[in-house]
């Protein structure tokens, strides 16, 4: 063939694609985090320039980039590298167009790259290795301990929610959080692109007057025998509530005085305006009493002229 042809069957080729929208295509994360001993999930999807085909007319493999007979797993078991034997499982439906991978008992040295190589049953030349987009793993040693989020200082009888979370790629073996505290605990776990997952457990209690300076520790049990840190502790202070007696005694006793001061204003304000009125009463009989002795006493003046 002329190089003149190929390019023009190339171009064709590349035509082809761009309209009817038919190639072979992976979406993968070109880099993953997986911690050692427990397991990781290489997200994958792909598309392939032919009808569906169900799960059984497609036979899936992932090998390492340098070498594409290394295969870390393959339909056929016997095919796989000794050291990946009985590690590798496909999680996706092939059918899906789902090739999502499940590494096990991660190892030190596990690293990849890693590339999805697909073979359609139905015609001998629809097979392709995605060696352009393959997926390198970094390997994380030791766990860093799980993430709290806690109020320091809560008050006593009022109920508290506490947040405990860890990152993990390990989606197919999720990882459990407890608490060393009593309480309500509610687990989830969700996906937050990447290939990364957060798995979240979250404690609600009331605290008591016991709980005060004490620790409260949210403990994280990976899949797998891992390494690192796997608690996280936080110390509360418990406020005092204003409790019942705090509350009702001054206000019965503060009642009491002020209804004790009023009643004696009472009292003396009745006293005195019966005092008052004795007074006036009194005056206005002093007043008459002095108008009748002057009276008469005039009286006895115009009788004697
Ligand atoms: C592929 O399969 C895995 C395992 O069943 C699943 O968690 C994931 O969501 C699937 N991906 C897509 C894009 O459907």
């Amino acid at each position: 063939m002329g190089v003149q042809a190929g390019v023009l069957l190339c171009w064709l080729h590349v035509l082809c694609a761009v309209v009817f929208g038919d190639v072979w295509k992976v979406e993968v994360e070109s880099k993953m985090d997986a911690l050692v001993s427990s397991c990781v999930v290489l997200p994958c999807t792909f598309k392939y320039p032919a009808q569906e085909q169900p799960s059984s007319r497609i036979r899936a493999m992932w090998h390492t980039n340098t070498k594409p007979e290394e295969f870390i797993y393959h339909n056929d078991p016997t095919r796989v590298k000794d050291s990946f034997k009985g590690r590798t499982k496909l999680i996706g439906s092939l059918g899906d167009l789902n090739c999502s991978l499940e590494i096990d008992g991660v190892r030190n040295h596990d690293n990849g790259p890693y590339c999805f190589r697909v073979e359609l049953v139905t015609s001998i030349k629809d097979k392709y290795s995605f060696v352009n987009n393959c997926v390198t793993i970094k390997m994380i040693e030791k766990a860093s301990k799980p993430e709290l989020l806690a109020e320091t200082s809560v008050a006593e009888g009022q109920p508290v929610i506490f947040k405990c979370s860890v990152r993990h790629t390990c989606p197919s073996h999720q990882p459990t959080l407890s608490w060393s505290h009593p309480g309500t605990t509610i687990m989830s776990y969700k996906d937050i692109g990447q290939g990364t997952w957060e798995a979240e457990s979250l404690l609600t209690f009331t605290p008591t007057k016991e709980d005060d300076h004490s620790s409260v520790a949210c403990t994280v049990k990976y899949h797998g025998s891992v390494e690192g840190e796997m608690q996280v502790t936080h110390q509360i202070f418990v406020k005092e509530q204003a409790n019942l007696s705090h509350f009702i005694i001054p206000t019965i006793s503060g009642l009491g005085a002020a209804l004790l001061v009023g009643l004696l204003c009472l009292i003396i304000v009745i006293k005195y305006k019966k005092r008052i009125a004795d007074l006036q009463s009194r005056n206005d009989n002093t007043e008459s009493e002095a108008h009748r002795l002057h009276a008469l006493l005039e009286n006895r003046v115009g009788s004697s002229n």
